[in-house]
């Protein structure tokens, strides 16, 4: 960094604005960057919803979803890096969000004790959502961790016997529903604020707009969960009936996979 780059800074975060008396733009682009990222999250949780409930159709079923992921389809049997690339870049994004979030936490008592009582008084839906927010997105920080960091040490150990062996014999399962709740919750308020925060969806009337995009962000919430639940379940009771062969991958019904 140059001198004068220095200087610059030291005059910035003095008195708050650069040397010819503007604000700062980075606030603006770490803004941007928070919505970036957060849009990716939540679009990659919808389609991994899609990806995991696959179970709920077959083990068969399953087992391509997993082998197309592994590109089954470019080399003889699949390779589980290509997995492992998928997860690292999912990784980096959700820690890379979460590092831009932290400025929103209050941080101290006083800015605790500010938050509560202005929701307090102001009684603003908008405001509760953002508490809501935050809360789950603090759970996030280490229930998505957990998962992230056993899915990527397992890239080669996803299929229907082997994630329903995680799922109910080594206990994930109770991660996986604290996990389904404060991501359902974080992801809709999260794409609600999205769009009311750079306009989407709107209609010109913001009152309406806000009301038609909360009754969207409640069903996305209810279907998510019932959902998720339903696969959850589905992956416990394979699990349950898997116990006595722990460890063992499922063959395709056809004889074409190995896992
Ligand atoms: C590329 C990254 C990811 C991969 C490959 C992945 C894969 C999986 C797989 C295979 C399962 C089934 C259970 C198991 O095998 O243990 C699962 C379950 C789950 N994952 Fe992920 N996951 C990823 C990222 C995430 C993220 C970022 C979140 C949320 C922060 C998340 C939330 C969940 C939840 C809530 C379940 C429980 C399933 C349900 O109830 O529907 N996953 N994941």
């Amino acid at each position: 960094m140059s001198k004068t780059n220095i200087n610059e800074n030291i005059v910035e975060s003095l008195i708050g604005t650069t040397i010819e008396k503007k604000k700062s733009r980075i606030p603006a682009r770490l803004d941007f960057l928070q919505s970036a990222t957060g849009l990716f999250l939540a679009v990659f949780m919808i389609f991994h919803m899609l990806f995991v409930s696959s179970i709920l159709i077959s083990k068969d079923f399953m087992l391509s979803v997993t082998k197309a992921f592994e590109l089954s389809f470019l080399f003889e049997g699949g390779s589980t890096i290509p997995v492992f690339i998928a997860i690292s870049v999912v990784f980096a994004v959700f820690i890379f969000h979460a590092f831009l979030a932290l400025r929103k936490f209050p941080i101290n008592y006083r800015q605790f004790l500010r938050l509560k009582t202005h929701s307090n008084l102001m009684k603003h839906s908008d405001t509760n959502l953002w508490i809501v927010q935050i809360t789950t997105g603090f759970a996030l920080f280490f229930l998505g961790s957990i998962h992230l960091y056993t899915m990527l040490t397992n890239s080669g150990n996803i299929g229907p016997y082997a994630s329903a062996d995680r799922v109910y014999s080594d206990y994930m399962w109770m991660l996986y529903i604290l996990l389904l709740i404060a991501v359902e919750f974080h992801g809709a308020i999260g794409l609600y604020r999205l769009s009311v925060k750079w306009g989407w969806f709107d209609s010109g009337d913001a009152k309406e707009s806000r009301r038609r995009l909360k009754r969207v962000k409640m069903i996305m919430t209810v279907v998510m969960l019932l959902l998720g639940a339903m696969t959850l379940i589905a992956y416990m009771k394979i699990g349950y009936e898997h116990q006595a062969n722990y460890g063992e991958r499922y063959t395709l019904s056809s004889n074409i996979g190995d896992k």
